[in-house]
């Protein structure tokens, strides 16, 4: 189990000079951030350090996603071995566990659900051996539960494991999953005939919208195209990396690949780093929980993609920690991101975002392999140094500090990661 580091405190006095607000490069800046973080208590770096000048330029307009996308997905465990079983219990064990309740209500199926070839008619069909009852029931099983049931296609002639794909078939399978009870598309990549994706993803946006079901649209072109640039009008998630692994170094090689496009996340549009593999076996404790804060603290989608029917208590106990999903459901919506490394290449890191009601939430990451002290220093947080503000460890559920200024430190575990609420007080140390 993991052990608690020790919180220490530094208050240091530092009278604020300017309480001029200044914004980034010049640029208006959304009114709802603008009002929130300025001065006193926010230093003339915030709006740089957190790059809010793209906030808010692209919000997909079908209404959906106006936080990140919370459930779990099928592929990271099952991979192929999938049946309607297997998605009617975890739908149950949804339910039974509470994770439902927390938010984690949409029930994906990944690739393999349907027969290799489509029916005379060119319609998909469900694989008669391991979905016998076809998607209409098993949508209809879920959503009695109240949950939402996804599935799968691909944005080429064939799905990534050799299904049809929905390439020159938008129209038809969008109309198909609309009338099954279809809540939610992820739309894969594979054999694409080389067409840009920017040419492929679209056309299925328009066929599910004139579906007149609102189904979440998951874009999964692996970030090939740099699709945070564009997607945004596109999708309500697109993939900005390859697929993830239940590993060290593929967790937090694609953190540090996601974390590049933090500018371009908002409500109704998120960066996907890909689902979770937390509970999976291949990390720590410590890892698999730096995984879930970084996730949540990045606004990804927040896919849970264990066996949740057999999940451990410590799986568990990751997965449902309310005051780390509320930081990822959170109404403002700004991506968090990478502020601050120190130590041997980087490996003490602070990652940091604004929350609503002037919070920020801030990480200490330890991407070293022996343990470390991480300090967090307000200019890198963008607060004035002078700002007091109060502490809440959202892993031990405790207030931990009040009255802090300039900086604080804590002792943490080999790839471990603390997670912390900073909420200013009044004003500045210096007004008061
Ligand atoms: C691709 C996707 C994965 C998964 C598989 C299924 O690799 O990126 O997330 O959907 O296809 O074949």
């Amino acid at each position: 189990m993991a052990r608690s580091g020790t919180l220490s405190v530094h208050l240091l006095l530092v009278i604020s000079l300017s309480a001029i607000v200044v914004a980034a490069g010049g640029r208006a800046l959304p009114l709802n951030l603008l009002r929130g973080f300025e001065r006193p208590g926010f230093s003339r770096s915030f709006h740089r350090i957190y790059d809010t000048s793209k906030y808010g330029i692209f919000q997909l307009n079908n209404g959906l996603a106006q936080t990140p996308q919370m459930g779990w997905n099928s592929w990271n465990f099952f991979a192929c071995n999938i049946s309607e079983t297997v998605i009617k219990e975890t739908a149950d064990a949804l339910v039974s566990t509470g994770l439902a309740k927390l938010g984690y209500v949409h029930v994906n199926i990944d690739d393999c659900w349907s027969t290799p070839k489509r029916n005379a008619k060119g319609e998909l069909v469900a694989d008669p051996k391991t979905f016998p009852s076809g998607i209409k029931a098993l949508a209809d099983y879920v959503h009695k539960q109240g949950l939402k049931l996804g599935i799968y296609s691909d944005a080429g002639i064939y799905t990534c494991q050799v299904r049809p794909g929905s390439l020159y078939h938008e129209e038809n399978d969008a109309k198909q999953f609309a009338s099954w009870g279809v809540d939610y598309l992820k739309y894969d990549n594979c054999y694409n005939l080389g067409i840009k994706p920017k040419d492929r993803y679209p056309p299925m946006l328009k066929a599910l919208n004139a579906t007149g079901r609102q189904i979440l649209y998951s874009m999964c072109e692996w970030g090939v195209d740099d699709p945070a640039l564009w997607a945004g009008k596109i999708g309500n998630s697109w993939r900005t990396t390859d697929d993830i692994n239940d590993t060290w170094a593929s967790m937090t090689t694609i953190a540090d690949l996601n974390d590049k496009w933090a500018a371009y996340a908002g409500p109704g549009g998120w960066n996907d780093p890909d689902m979770l593999e937390v509970g999976n076996g291949g990390m720590t404790y410590q890892e698999y929980r730096a995984h879930f804060s970084i996730w949540a603290l990045m606004k990804a989608p927040l896919l849970v993609g264990c066996d949740v029917r057999n999940m451990t208590a410590e799986t568990y106990q990751l997965v449902s920690n309310e005051e780390v999903i509320a930081v990822n459901q959170d109404s403002l919506g700004v991506q968090g991101r990478k502020v601050n490394v120190s130590g041997t290449g980087g490996c003490s890191q602070v990652w940091a975002g604004p929350l609503s009601r002037r919070r920020l939430v801030v990480a200490l990451w330890n991407r070293c392999s022996k343990a470390v002290s991480i300090t967090a220093a307000w200019e890198a947080l963008g607060l004035d140094s002078s700002t007091s503000v109060s502490i809440r460890d959202l892993w031990q559920h405790k207030d931990v500090a009040e009255d802090v200024a300039s900086s604080f430190s804590a002792q943490v575990d080999a790839h471990d990661c603390h997670m912390y609420m900073l909420t200013p007080q009044t004003g500045s140390r210096a007004e008061i």
